[in-house]
């Protein structure tokens, strides 16, 4: 049975009960439905502006994925473009949505639990910065970045405004933490930042309601394909860096290397040995090309995102991995 897409017409019930285990689960809950709809819904889209975020390249990437999915994964999922991608399509039956960040991941929790509640406390944070002057919001910002989750007790709702509440007014968006695991991006300069978003965080709550969501490395993830008894994984991870200034993988402190990417594509393998379709974004270097040899491997014309010089954003080649063969589906 696929789940039928949301239709959101005014705050959502906040009774999500996400399942944690695999086709034993209770079934899928759906959030409205076309009988209860009263209004165009909201399509769900990313609620964190991320780095390597895959909204600009969906385009290239949709044509790729296979024809039906029903049992999908993404263990990367920072920003989560594909699955509201494959949600908005309508056939998922059950997403197992993980990442190694903690505060992504208290933000999909609360997103998916207690919407309104997060809703509220950006709205506090935004009527408060926003009345400021510019020295003001940034006292403000710099005052909300030092109050970090390690040091001070705060409970999910608040640490999951804290993240989006920076995550909104930070430089470029960019979610970047230090060695220690503290976020350490500077303030931006947005003139008019939109910091509650609510019927974005509600269209996204409604796409969530029947998500599992867990703080896993992915080194778990053939685990998780017996588990929940996947049919394709979508892999974004930290791209292998092309050159000594392009590299961008600290979404947390412990930065991703070759020795990761080798891991992982002993995983994709894994998958692959298990019958699980998989396809995987990096970049098109030597060392991701060696790793995958034997799979379809194809590039693909990217926006490069992550330079603040604009004269070298331009498009650059990635890889799209895909363990494309007869009998598996595609
Ligand atoms: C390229 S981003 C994913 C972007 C995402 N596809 C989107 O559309 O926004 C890579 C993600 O991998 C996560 N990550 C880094 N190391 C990881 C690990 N060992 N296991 C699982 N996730 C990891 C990061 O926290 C980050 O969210």
């Amino acid at each position: 049975m696929a789940i039928a897409r949301p239709h959101l017409t005014s705050a959502p019930s906040s009774a999500a009960t996400p399942s944690t285990s695999g086709r034993g689960a209770p079934a899928l809950r759906v959030v409205g439905g076309p009988a209860t709809a009263r209004a165009t819904p909201r399509a769900a889209a990313p609620f964190v502006k991320w780095v390597g975020g895959k909204k600009r390249l969906l385009a290239a990437l949709t044509p790729l994925l296979p024809r039906a999915v029903s049992r999908y994964a993404e263990p990367f999922v920072g920003g989560g473009a594909m699955f509201y991608e494959l949600h908005g399509r309508g056939d998922l039956t059950h997403a197992v949505l993980a990442d190694v960040n903690r505060d992504v991941v208290t933000a999909y929790r609360v997103v998916q639990r207690d919407p309104e509640a997060l809703i509220s406390a950006l709205q506090l944070h935004e009527r408060r910065y926003l009345k400021l002057s510019a020295e003001g919001r940034k006292a403000y910002f710099y005052k909300v970045r030092a109050r970090h989750p390690m040091d001070v007790d705060m409970d999910d709702v608040e640490r999951a405004a804290r993240m989006l509440f920076l995550n909104r007014t930070c430089f470029n968006g960019l979610w970047r933490e230090n060695r220690s695991g503290r976020f350490n991006t500077p303030h931006g300069r947005y003139a008019n930042p939109r910091i509650a978003r609510a019927p974005e965080l509600r269209a996204c709550h409604a796409a969530l309601s029947s998500a599992v969501v867990l703080e896993r490395d992915f080194r778990l993830l053939p685990q998780l394909a017996r588990d929940h008894d996947l049919d394709f994984v979508y892999l974004d991870p930290p791209y292998h860096p092309i050159s000594a200034t392009s590299a961008f993988n600290a979404y947390s402190n412990g930065g991703f290397g070759s020795r990761d990417q080798t891991e992982l594509a002993e995983v994709c393998a894994e998958l692959d040995r298990m019958g699980v379709r998989f396809m995987l974004s990096n970049s098109d270097c030597d060392l991701i090309r060696g790793l995958y040899a034997k799979f379809e491997v194809r590039e693909v014309m990217a926006p490069r995102a992550v330079n603040c010089k604009g004269s070298k954003r331009g498009k650059v080649s990635e890889l799209v991995v895909r363990n494309v063969r007869p009998g598996l589906g595609w």
